[in-house]
């Protein structure tokens, strides 16, 4: 695969960027998922969903994976599935925290990369305003550079409480200011969502997202899609939103697939016990229910955002 693209073209595969993908689903009112895999089980679960549903999509691959696999072995696998596509996708890096990460990924093809600019390195500490232009306008100035889209964040994501939310959201003078300042092509807001499941439903500041949108005219990612009621993602797809990130739902559907598969083990294992059998063992056959609850659990998502068929 293409270190990145020249230009905006999508490849014969359907490779492309985040900024391409969005830009369209902007002009004719869907999101696009951007959905996130750590093993070829979810890799495929992904492209699996998408191409059931005629849908583009975004994969992605969080800076936390690198703790779990070696980011070139997942690549390897992610460019064997996009090279095989026929719907138009990019392949992102999400939350990047650092210019030496982005730059990592950038070297294995990545068409798109998130830089998490309003957090340290650490993932927890806040920047300041300034800190996180100077490392954003870094990063897109070298992916640029190789024809990769740069999503950028403005406002705090995360496990905020309700009491401290609204101080937390993203203001629209400022998002606009940061857009011109650092020339993202993608803007990741704090809108109401956080990362992982709610307690409760979220509540989702809609005019906010329909004044940053009317400031910044770049598509906006809603992160922490996890648990946010279909009307809402609805809403906030007519006010602007057009990429957004799914991971703990994804995981969720994966996990209750496993672990229905080992009660069945279970029963399994006590027959043959009871027959004075051995145990048989396929992990085939744990991990392909899990990858099919995957792909059902995206397809679903794909269907709300109003991506089916927009390939
Ligand atoms: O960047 C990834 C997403 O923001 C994941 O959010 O786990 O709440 O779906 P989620
Ligand atoms: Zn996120």
């Amino acid at each position: 695969m293409e270190s990145g693209l020249e230009s905006e073209e999508q490849t014969v595969s359907g490779l492309t960027t985040s900024k391409e993908l969005c830009s369209k689903a902007q002009r004719e009112g869907y999101a696009v998922g951007a959905f996130n895999s750590v093993n070829m089980e979810s890799t495929q679960a992904i492209f699996r969903a998408a191409e059931a549903e005629r849908a583009p999509f975004i994969l992605q691959i969080t800076q936390t994976t690198l703790a779990y696999t070696d980011p070139e072995e997942l690549f390897a696998i992610t460019t064997a599935l996009s090279e095989r596509a026929t719907v138009p996708h990019a392949i992102h890096l999400d939350h990047g925290r650092s210019f030496a990460v982005v730059m990592r990924f950038l070297r294995l093809g990545m068409t798109s990369v998130m830089i998490d600019g309003s957090l340290q390195e650490d993932g927890k500490t806040p920047r300041s305003y300034e800190e996180n232009i100077e490392v954003t306008r870094k990063v897109v100035e070298a992916a640029h550079a190789l024809g990769v889209s740069v999503e950028g964040e403005i406002g705090r994501l995360g496990q905020i409480e309700k009491a401290e939310q609204e101080t937390l959201l993203t203001d629209p003078g400022e998002a606009a200011r940061f857009v011109g300042d650092t020339g993202v092509d993608l803007l990741a807001v704090a809108i109401g969502t956080k990362h992982g499941l709610f307690k409760g439903t979220p509540k989702i500041y809609h005019e906010r997202v329909g004044e940053i949108a009317k400031q910044v005219g770049l598509p906006l990612v809603m992160h922490g899609g996890t648990g946010v009621p279909d009307d809402a993602v609805r809403a906030g797809v007519k006010n602007g939103i057009c990429k957004i990130n799914i991971d703990t739902q994804i995981r969720v559907a994966f996990y209750e697939a496993i672990l229905e598969q080992a009660d069945r083990i279970r029963k399994e294992f006590a027959d043959a016990d009871a027959k004075g059998e051995v145990h048989k063992f396929d992990i085939r056959g744990i991990l392909a229910p899990a990858r099919d609850a995957m792909t059902e659990a995206i397809r679903g998502r794909i269907r709300v955002f109003g991506a089916s068929g927009k390939a």
